[in-house]
């Protein structure tokens, strides 16, 4: 692969999507209209959407030694991703995520992380020269925190670009991993959770960013879903709106923006075109339903988001 060089370390799963009328309430059994199952989990997700772009993407994750991790490996084959450091283990099974989709697109998921959190502190060092290499790398909150941690501080000795995405939504995060950050990129419930505010106009989202810049990222992109992303930093606050679409999957979204993001940011682009093209790629993927099938091939990106 010849394309913009990133290294995602994060997490994979087998998605098991139920498309109901409306997501359950406690205890109740509902009938579900359709079920898909596709590859997941937000590494693996990010990493896919930055090779369909054509970026040449080396994974850094651990699988379960069962059907769900020989396929995940095959479906990272296929898309042309590096996966020297993909390891295997007898001792859980592959991640899972239980997903339920409403009729606006909305979703609620469950994940089993399993073998993604016995990725170990020797296999992040081994991957050390791959990550040196990168020109950016991804991290999320699917695998062990001080797995993520590590991670970033080789990037920070290299002088590699860094995004880290707070997902799935936690309280608290350490002090020492904001200032590994080059972007800290939360979405509203995440931001929320992580700063105890309430994310609902613009005006609350930049106030609860600033809060994030405090703690010692260069910058907070908050991902706001249909109102586009904000990209504050210590520099002042810019809204990158999106055009309105109609949602059918809104499962992956978020990984969608975040694997454009680490594409054409690995790419050269600067971070408001880089963010403005990731925003009408993340559009693009809630029109459709599942999770990595819903994400673009560069071949059927319209003019102007890739050129
Ligand atoms: O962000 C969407 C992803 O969250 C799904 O693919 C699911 O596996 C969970 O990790």
């Amino acid at each position: 692969m010849a394309g913009p060089k990133i290294c995602v370390v994060g997490a994979c799963n087998i998605d098991l999507i139920s498309y109901v009328p409306r997501l359950p309430v406690l205890g109740e059994t509902l009938h579900g209209d359709k079920f898909h199952m596709g590859f997941g989990g937000k590494g693996a997700n990010q990493a896919v959407m930055a090779a369909k772009l054509g970026g040449d993407v080396a994974m850094v994750t651990k699988l379960g030694k069962d059907t769900f991790g020989e396929n995940t490996l095959e479906n990272f084959k296929r898309f042309g991703l590096n996966t020297t450091h993909v390891h295997f283990t007898n001792k859980a099974f592959s991640g899972v995520a239980p997903i339920a989709v409403d009729r606006d697109g909305n979703n609620s998921i469950i994940i089993v992380t399993g073998a993604n959190d016995l990725l170990t502190e020797d296999e992040i060092q081994a991957a050390g020269q791959t990550i040196a290499e990168a020109g950016v790398l991804v991290c999320q909150l699917e695998i062990p925190l001080e797995i993520n941690i590590s991670a970033l501080k080789i990037a920070r000795e290299k002088s590699v670009f860094t995004i880290f995405n707070p997902a799935p939504a936690r309280k608290e995060l350490p002090p020492e991993l904001f200032p590994l950050c080059d972007i800290f990129c939360p979405n509203e419930s995440e931001t929320e959770l992580l700063t105890g505010m309430t994310v609902q106009t613009i005006e609350e989202a930049e106030s609860a960013a600033k809060a994030l810049l405090q703690k010692g990222p260069k910058t907070v992109l908050l991902t706001l879903g249909e109102r586009g992303s904000l990209l504050v930093t210590k520099d002042g606050t810019k809204h990158i709106p999106v055009e309105p679409v109609k949602a059918v999957d809104t499962t992956g979204a978020g990984d969608s923006f975040v694997g454009s993001l680490a594409y054409f940011l690995a790419g050269g682009r600067d971070i408001e075109d880089a963010v403005a093209r990731a925003n009408r790629i993340a559009s693009i993927s809630v029109q459709a339903s599942g999770t990595q099938t819903s994400f673009p091939d560069a071949r059927d990106l319209p003019p102007g988001i890739l050129d």
